[in-house]
């Protein structure tokens, strides 16, 4: 089968969270399972300087009113295509904001002439290659089923829509329907409209052949005017082609045993050695050298996160006797009162503001509670990486947390299945009573070492989740039938 995946980030070229873990290392276990995949992704700074022999393919003397190449490469394993607009893509911030931290004002236009090349691909493009199935990711790429349905040449190619995150929907005004190159009739509430303007990701939602999130609890908990975040009615609607398949890690990234960012590479059978890799991450985050567990968090510092409630129950981390190590940047706010906390408890607790990418992997291979407080999270990465490396996560009781840590009550401790702590409903006083049990287990080193090498043991390498998604693609190609 040959997949076209089209993606706004893709690691290890350009990353700002789980989406680009998953395009990353999806195509790499869906080639083992027969499935050819070739991904767009824009070329944006980070993307093309890093990239080795690029040829172009095709030449756009006017897309959506200026030039743009098609380029191939290779990377890492990865079969890329990589759109170059420079007056779209070419700039010095994020993917998606600028360096003053707001939104590009033509996201709009950058993440429909993305899709509109995806479909053009899909319908025939390239001479010598044709995708059988397209897969999009998220709204920056949604529109491509819509352009899709829209084109004479690619309307009968099947299409998955992956949900990676409910709350990002791209809405727009419904002006622009036409400077992105699509006719009036996409304009309805069965495609793009959504309250008088135009909804990216409905219209992925309404027009793919088939629509996944990224594990089956956060697909139920989307159904619900509660998380559905204004999309549950369209989410319903196409209820027969809607399924959740969760993620995986990619094994040889994320592998305590040979990963070259920490300083001592271990396994479950050495567990021991994580305090050389603790000694570390306690300099390098200027923290006492004293014992009590060390709780951290690598996350956005955001809303979704529950980041707010780590500022609230610091105090009480350290009053027991823990530390508490932070990596992550994202609302002012929560960075100025995290930077507060630190400020007030220097030796106890380390803050750094920003995304690195060496320090994530030193905080998972030191840190003893890897510490996620989602109000929402439809699978959550850092948690599966946690287990991978011994850290014991805490997580609120929400999504893909629910799904893939077992919570260490009594009869789970005594099945030897638990790998962590989970709490429920997600406030600041139920977070605090969790990190009491983390401390009660902690001081039980046999308890404690039992719940690491539970969690280090526990599999989710992406191939089970990798052969849904190649069947899901297996069945759509069979039944060639695009959503009328
Ligand atoms: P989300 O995609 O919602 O942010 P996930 O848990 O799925 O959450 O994925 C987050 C990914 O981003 C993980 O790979 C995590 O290690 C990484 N990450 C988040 N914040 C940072 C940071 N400040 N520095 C380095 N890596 C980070
Ligand atoms: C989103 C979600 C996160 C998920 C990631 C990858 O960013 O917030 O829960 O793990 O996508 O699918």
């Amino acid at each position: 089968m040959k997949i076209l995946s089209v993606a706004s980030e893709i690691f290890p070229l350009i990353k700002t969270g789980g989406l680009a873990d998953v395009t990353g290392a999806l195509p790499k276990v869906l080639e083992h399972l027969g499935c050819q995949t070739r991904t767009l992704v824009p070329g944006y700074p980070a993307v093309l300087s890093r990239i080795e022999e690029p040829r172009p393919v095709h030449f756009f003397s006017d897309l959506f009113g200026t030039p743009a190449t098609l380029l191939e490469a290779r990377h890492e394993g990865l079969d890329l295509l990589i759109l170059d607009v420079p007056s779209l893509y070419d700039r010095q911030g994020g993917p998606y904001v600028g360096l003053d931290g707001q939104d590009y004002p033509d996201n709009w236009r950058r993440f429909s002439v993305l899709p509109y090349v995806a479909s053009a691909v899909a319908g025939g493009l390239l001479p010598d290659w044709r995708p059988d199935l397209v897969h999009t990711h998220d709204w920056q790429t949604a529109l491509t089923s819509v352009y899709m349905k829209f084109s004479d040449n690619a309307a009968a190619i099947p299409s998955v829509l992956t949900i990676h995150n409910l709350a990002f929907q791209g809405q727009f005004s419904a002006k622009l329907i036409r400077e992105i190159g699509l006719p009036p009739e996409a304009m309805t509430v069965d495609c793009l409209e959504y309250y008088g303007d135009l909804c990216f990701l409905k219209g992925g939602i309404q027009t793919a052949s088939a629509v996944t999130t990224v594990s089956p609890t956060y697909a139920r908990e989307v159904l619900s005017t509660d998380l559905g975040m204004g999309l549950d009615g369209a989410l319903l609607s196409r209820l027969r082609d809607f399924s959740g398949i969760v993620n995986g890690i990619d094994m040889e990234i994320w592998d305590p045993a040979t990963d070259p960012y920490i300083p001592v590479n271990y396994d479950y059978k050495q567990i021991r050695l994580r305090q050389r890799n603790r000694a570390k991450l306690i300099d390098a985050f200027r923290l006492d050298n004293t014992p009590g567990p060390i709780f951290a968090a690598v996350t956005r510092l955001t809303w979704q996160k529950g980041a707010d409630m780590l500022a609230e129950v610091a105090d009480e981390i350290c009053n027991l006797g823990g530390k508490l190590i932070i990596l992550g940047q994202g609302s002012k706010d929560v960075e100025r009162s995290l930077i507060l906390a630190a400020g007030w408890r220097p030796g106890q607790i380390g803050v750094r503001i920003g995304y690195d990418e060496a320090t994530a992997h030193l905080i998972h291979a030191g840190c003893d509670v890897m510490v996620q407080p989602s109000r929402f999270e439809p699978c959550g990465l850092t948690q599966l990486y946690a287990l991978r490396y011994g850290a014991v996560p805490l997580v609120s009781r929400t999504g893909g947390l629910s799904e893939t840590i077992i919570d260490a009550n009594d009869a789970a401790m005594s099945a030897r299945v638990a790998t962590g702590f989970q709490f429920h409903p997600v406030t600041a006083d139920n977070l605090r009573l969790a990190v009491h049990r983390a401390f009660h287990a902690y001081r039980d080193p046999k308890k404690w070492a039992r719940l690491q090498n539970q969690g280090m043991k526990a599999n989710f390498s992406w191939e089970r989740s990798a052969e849904q998604y190649a069947s899901l693609y297996a069945r759509l190609i069979a039944e060639q039938k695009p959503v009328a």
